[in-house]
C-alpha cells in the first residue's frame, strides 16, 4: 500500500474543525483506493504564538520539510490583531512559508456552481451559467518581498518605502504555470499589468508577450490594465478564463473573484514551487481562501468545502492523484446541488452543520 505523507497545519478559528472532517474524507477515499495517509500535525499562526511565542515555529518548518505537501487551515483572529503588523499570524507565518518553500505559483480557482447563483452579489442574469475561471498569481516576488524601510526625514516628516521588483526569470516561470493551466482549459490567458505607469509592468508585459509567442502560439493571450481588470471582473467575469497576475494585483483581484463567486467557504487554492517532493511531483501548500471566520469558530457550523477542495487540489498536484481529486470535487458539487448546505450557502434551505455536510460528501464518494 502506498502512503501519502503530508503536514497538517490547522491554524486558528474554524481551521481545526474543517481540517478534522477533511482528513476523515481524505482517509476514507484514499483507503478505498488502496492508499494510506501519514500526517504530522504542526502549530501555525495565532495558536503557535500562544503555545511557542512565534507564528511559525522552527519545528513546524522542519515537519513541512519532511513532508510531500502541506495541508493548511487558516490563520489569524481578533486575539492577535493588536500585535505589531509584522508579528501578526498571517504575515508572520504565511509569507515566510511561501518564501522558504519558494512557492511562487498561486492557483486560485474561481468557481460558482449554477445552483449557488444566489450567493453571488452580481446580478444573476450576468452569469446565468455560474462562473468558472482561475487566477494564477505570482506569490514570492513584487512589492511583498522587495526592500522595505521607514525613516523620519530632516524636516520631521515620515517616509515609508516598499519596493516592487521583478526579474524576467520570475515572470517567465509564472507565465509557464498560466500556460499549462490554459492548455488544460480554454487556451486563453489574460495577463494583468499596469504598464501605463509601472516599469515592472512594462517588463512583465514584454516578457509575457515574448514567452507566449515563442512557446505557446496556440494560446490566445490578451493584456489588461489592473484597474480595468477589476472593473471587467465585476461587469462580465466570464470573459476571463485564466488570469495571470503579479503578486499584489493577484491578491486584490483574487479577493474580488472570490466574492463574485459567492461564499468564501467554497474557495480553495494551491501554492506551488519548482521543487519536487519525494514522489517527483510539485511540493505545495494547499489552503482555503476564506480565513478563520472567528465569529463562528468552535460552533461546528463552518462550511468545510473549501478545506476539502484544497485537499483535493493537494491530491491532484502533489500526489498525482487527479482521478481521486475529481471524485472529491464531484462529490462536493453534487452535495451542494442536492441542497445539503451550511449556513453561508443555504439561502432559505435548512442549514446543516459541518459534520452533516462532511458526512453527505463522504457518503457520495
Ligand atoms: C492571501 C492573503 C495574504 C496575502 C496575507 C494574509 C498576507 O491575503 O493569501 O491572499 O496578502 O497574500
Ligand atoms: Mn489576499
Amino acid at each position: 500500500m502506498k502512503t501519502l505523507k503530508f503536514a497538517v497545519l490547522p491554524g486558528d478559528g474554524i481551521g481545526p474543525e474543517v481540517m478534522e472532517v477533511t482528513l476523515e474524507i481524505l482517509e476514507k477515499v484514499l483507503s478505498d483506493n488502496a492508499y494510506a495517509i501519514d500526517t504530522t500535525e504542526a502549530a501555525v499562526g495565532g495558536s503557535a504564538i500562544d503555545q511557542f511565542g512565534v507564528a511559525l515555529p522552527e519545528n513546524t518548518v522542519r515537519i513541512c520539510e519532511d513532508s510531500d505537501a502541506i495541508l493548511f487551515g487558516s490563520v489569524g483572529g481578533p486575539k492577535w490583531e493588536s500585535l505589531p503588523p509584522a508579528e501578526q499570524p498571517e504575515r508572520a507565518s504565511l509569507l515566510p512559508i511561501r518564501k522558504h518553500f519558494k512557492l511562487f505559483a498561486n492557483i486560485r480557482p474561481g468557481l460558482l456552481y449554477r445552483e449557488l447563483l444566489a450567493a453571488s452579489p452580481l446580478k444573476n442574469e450576468r452569469i446565468p451559467e455560474g462562473i468558472d475561471m482561475v487566477c494564477i498569481r505570482e506569490l514570492t516576488g513584487g512589492i511583498y518581498f522587495g526592500q522595505k524601510s521607514r525613516r523620519v526625514l530632516d524636516d520631521g516628516d515620515i517616509e515609508a518605502l516598499d519596493t516592487m521588483i521583478y526579474k524576467k526569470s520570475e515572470i517567465e516561470r509564472i507565465a509557464e504555470v498560466a500556460a499549462q493551466t490554459a492548455l488544460a482549459r480554454n487556451k486563453q490567458v489574460c495577463s494583468v499589468c499596469k504598464a501605463n505607469v509601472l516599469t515592472t509592468s512594462v517588463l512583465w508585459r514584454e516578457v509575457v508577450t515574448e514567452f507566449f509567442a515563442n512557446n505557446y502560439p496556440e494560446i490566445e493571450l490578451s493584456h489588461m490594465y489592473v484597474d480595468n481588470a477589476a472593473m471587467q471582473l465585476a461587469r462580465d467575469p466570464n470573459q476571463f478564463d485564466v488570469l495571470l497576475t503579479e503578486n499584489m494585483f493577484g491578491d486584490i483581484l483574487s479577493d474580488e473573484m472570490g466574492v463574485i463567486c459567492g461564499s468564501l467557504g467554497m474557495l480553495c487554492s494551491a501554492s506551488l514551487g519548482l521543487e519536487t517532493n519525494s514522489l517527483g511531483n510539485p511540493f505545495g501548500l494547499f489552503e482555503p481562501a476564506g480565513g478563520t471566520a472567528p465569529d463562528i469558530a468552535g460552533m461546528g457550523i463552518a462550511n468545510p468545502c473549501a478545506q476539502i477542495l484544497s485537499g483535493a487540489m493537494m491530491l491532484r498536484f502533489s500526489f498525482g492523484l487527479s482521478d481521486i481529486a475529481s471524485k472529491i470535487e464531484n462529490s462536493v458539487k453534487e452535495t451542494v446541488q442536492s441542497g445539503i448546505r451550511t449556513g453561508d450557502i443555504a439561502f432559505g434551505l435548512d442549514a446543516v452543520n459541518t459534520r452533516t455536510m462532511a458526512d453527505a460528501i463522504l457518503s457520495r464518494l
